[in-house]
């Protein structure tokens, strides 16, 4: 009795998720510390437009970066010159692009406040319509300069150390996915309406992929994620009841999941009990609310589910014993 009250009162007061998190350092692969600034970097080495950064920085979880001291921009100049010389400039997270004149960053510091280190007679607006802020690393190197936002060009994303948390038992850092016992994965339904090819890119941005729908089980189990999920109000045309999966025909190879299979499953895993052509017409894979495949133009938007496989799901259970060693000596009694 005493050892499963403790045992309770460990596992609820004595797990600090997102400081054990913080203590080992680590976001994605993809993301490199610095120890003195408390923060996880990635240059980005395909080119967007400004927005289209910000939004994929913030899907990955972090924001644009923008330097908030000397020290900081140069230590990242010194990194960028070390691993990614040839490229010329990133987009930095500041703009005038709500008051004209008026330069912010994206988590609102005016740029007086943080890193504000601008070429000679810049930010000038050139033609009229340069609101958004990039960085050089050649030709004066740590200058700030204005450019137009619809410009395609590389760019950094920050996530800071201490807004990092930890999802355990999906063993990522997006809390929204939840793990699914009986199908060994973690599960995300987006109710933002997407085109198929957008939700694709949002599931990888998530370090995760459209999920695949293998057999009975994992359709079951989507199905009623997909009942059970609160659908917000929204003013996207998008169609209703079918959610965008991880199969398709893009390539005329006949279906295949996003994982590169073929897709196995029976005739009748497919709404209506047929298998469809995978013409023009429909060569993207969604599911019906209760679970059955069906295909659907890839320019359909429509809400998707996206899964994240788990490699070492025994993370949590690892740290529960590593914490209750002191007190039961290494046995484990329940
Ligand atoms: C980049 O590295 C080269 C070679 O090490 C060096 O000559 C140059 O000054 C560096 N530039 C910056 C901006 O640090
Ligand atoms: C999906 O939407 C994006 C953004 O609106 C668009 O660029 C892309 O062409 C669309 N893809 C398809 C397959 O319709």
């Amino acid at each position: 009795m005493f050892s499963k009250t403790l045992l309770l009162f460990l596992i609820v007061f004595f797990v600090p998720y997102s400081y054990e998190q913080q203590s080992e350092k680590f976001f994605r692969k993809d993301y490199k510390y610095f120890e003195e600034f408390e923060s996880f970097y990635k240059m980005h080495t395909v080119p967007q437009s400004w927005m289209e950064s910000k939004r994929i920085c913030e899907l990955e979880g972090g924001i644009l970066w923008h330097p908030d001291t000397d020290a900081e921009a140069n230590a990242f100049l010194t990194f960028w010159n070390e691993t990614k010389p040839k490229v010329p400039w990133v987009w930095v997270g500041l703009s005038d692009l709500l008051a004209e004149g008026v330069f912010v960053t994206v988590d609102n510091k005016p740029v007086s406040e943080v890193y504000n280190f601008w070429e000679p007679d810049t930010p000038d607006d050139g033609e009229g319509g340069e609101d958004c802020v990039y960085m050089y690393l050649k030709d004066g190197p740590g200058y700030l300069d204005d450019d137009k936002c619809n410009d395609r060009i590389n760019f950094v994303c920050k996530k800071t150390l201490k807004s990092l948390e930890w999802n355990y038992q999906c063993n990522m850092p997006y809390l929204e996915y939840s793990y699914n016992k009986d199908n060994g994965k973690c599960y995300k339904l987006h109710t933002t309406p997407l085109n198929w090819t957008e939700a694709y890119a949002m599931c990888q941005y998530e370090q995760s992929s459209l999920a695949v729908i293998n057999n009975n089980r994992e359709a079951y189990y989507l199905a009623h994620l997909a009942e059970s999920t609160p659908k917000p109000r929204s003013r996207t045309k998008y169609s209703r009841g079918i959610y965008h999966v991880g199969f398709h025909n893009r390539f005329n190879e006949g279906w295949r999941t996003v994982k590169g299979t073929k897709l196995n499953v029976d005739r009748n895993a497919w709404y209506d009990n047929y298998e469809p052509d995978g013409d023009s017409f429909g060569q993207c894979g969604s599911m019906f609310f209760n679970g059955r495949l069906v295909d659907t133009d890839c320019e359909t938007k429509c809400f998707f589910i996206c899964e994240h496989e788990v490699e070492s799901p025994k993370h949590v259970v690892s740290n529960f014993m590593d914490i209750l060693q002191p007190y039961f000596g290494g046995g484990f009694e329940y």
